[in-house]
């Protein structure tokens, strides 16, 4: 089939051998393909930051929870936060044992804190109100906290998620009432948890954040450093979207170095013998995910030209919320040998919302009707923040194995699915 944008993937053989093209039309489209290989390679890059005997990696499951990914990402080590009870379910299906999950979640009803405690999951909680629901609901139990160290980051204002204008952690200038409410209901403080906010390109506020923590352990009253088995720096490492342009990666050499020498330092003077967790979610799996949808309708309006695709923002949600930039690949059906012009193009979906844009102005060789399309770096946050909007059905997703071989690892959904709770 010729290629006329697609060296990224061909480099990558991340089809397995298969062409987008034949999964498209074996599956349909919208199609989230995701690579094993990818995935496994992230997971790698992640486990290996540090050789501390504490150190650890715990997968954020809100950017993908696809059980079948879970299962992977369980084979290479990591364990997995929780932050719903159907999170926890997944997490449960893909056999996390109680152990391997932390419940990490903010403003839960009592219910879902009784189920987390049932499951004797750690849960970590981020306000005094919930800490003193929690400290009622198990007394004399295990709780995490979740600190706000002030320093915040992230790509857009809607995922930062610490510092000063955030709904997240507990400011450190309330230790004083964690402590209270620790001892009124004899809770052990058995770790301590932040996240800063989603996507950081270079290391330095993350591990800025990370020294805050570990000051603040330090500082706990009442011998409780002691006690702590966890200390938790959260994720947010980014990934480069910007694939065709050659856009660096964050420097993860460097930001493992650092990481490293701050734990081993740290330990070696405090004598903590817990364990140091990350909490990335987009790191491991946004790369290994692509999707593919096709284009329907192409058109110019005024001296705009629209390629108008079956990709919704239903489908992937993060261009109109964010105004994030995916990179895009073009497959074109094998017959379809022209050349094709470089031309600006604007990509839609197909939800009745001029705001529907998949990318905008877009320097791009002409697609035609027909072509498939590949929307890069759609593996976290893809899926995961899909829905039902216009009543259009969730896309299936499908696993491109180690060996090459395509698993279907969710069904497209159905008519029956839209009416399925209907009396
Ligand atoms: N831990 C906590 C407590 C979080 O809230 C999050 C993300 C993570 C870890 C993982 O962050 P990551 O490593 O994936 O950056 N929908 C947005 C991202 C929202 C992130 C929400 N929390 C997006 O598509 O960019």
């Amino acid at each position: 089939m010729p290629s006329i944008r697609s060296s990224y993937t061909d480099s990558l053989n991340f089809y397995g051998g298969h062409t987008p093209g034949e999964l498209a039309e074996t599956y349909g489209t919208p199609l989230y393909v995701y690579s094993e290989n990818l995935l496994r390679e992230r997971c790698r890059d992640l486990m290996n930051l540090s050789e501390h005997p504490g150190y650890g990696v715990n997968y954020s499951v809100k950017a993908n929870a696809n059980p079948a990914l879970l299962g992977i990402i369980r084979e290479e080590g990591l364990v997995v936060d929780a932050m719903s009870p159907g999170e926890l379910h997944l997490n449960t299906m893909a056999g996390f044992p109680p152990e391997k999950i932390l419940y990490i979640s903010n403003n839960n009803s009592s219910e879902e804190l009784r189920e987390a405690i049932r499951r004797t999951l750690l849960v970590s909680v981020d306000s005094l109100s919930q800490l003193a629901v929690f400290g009622g609901l198990n007394p004399g139990g295990r709780v995490m906290v979740r600190f706000n160290p002030g320093i915040g980051a992230g790509h857009h204002a809607k995922v930062v998620t610490a510092g000063k204008a955030t709904k997240f952690g507990v400011t450190p200038d309330k230790l004083d009432e964690v402590f209270a409410l620790l001892k009124k209901y004899r809770l052990t403080l058995a770790g301590l948890n932040q996240h800063i906010g989603s996507l950081f390109m270079t290391p330095d506020g993350y591990l800025d954040a990370a020294a805050v923590l570990l000051d603040l352990a330090e500082r706990l009253p009442d011998g409780a450093l002691k006690k702590l088995e966890i200390i938790d720096f959260g994720g947010g490492f980014g990934i480069p979207y910007h694939k065709y342009d050659d856009e660096p990666r964050l420097d993860l050499a460097q930001l493992g170095g650092r990481l490293h020498a701050l734990i081993t330092a740290w330990s070696a003077k405090t004598g903590y013998g817990g364990r140091f967790l990350i909490e990335p979610g987009r790191y491991i799996v946004a790369e290994c995910g692509i999707l593919l949808g096709r284009v329907q309708a192409v058109k110019n309006n005024g001296d705009k030209r629209y390629v108008g695709t079956d990709l919704g923002f239903n489908v992937l949600m993060r261009p109109v919320m964010y105004d994030s930039f995916h990179d895009m690949e073009i497959y074109p059906p094998p017959e379809d040998k022209t050349a094709r012009e470089q031309l600006v193009q604007t990509i839609a979906g197909n939800i009745c919302e001029s705001g529907d844009i998949l990318a905008k102005d877009r320097l791009l060789p002409a697609m035609r009707e027909n072509d498939v399309l590949g929307v890069l770096d759609a593996g976290a946050y893809g899926f995961a923040m899909a829905s039902n909007y216009n009543q259009r059905l969730r896309p299936a997703e499908v696993l491109v194995r180690v060996d090459g071989t395509v698993s279907l690892i969710r069904g497209r959904e159905t008519l029956d699915d839209l009416t399925r709770r209907f009396p």
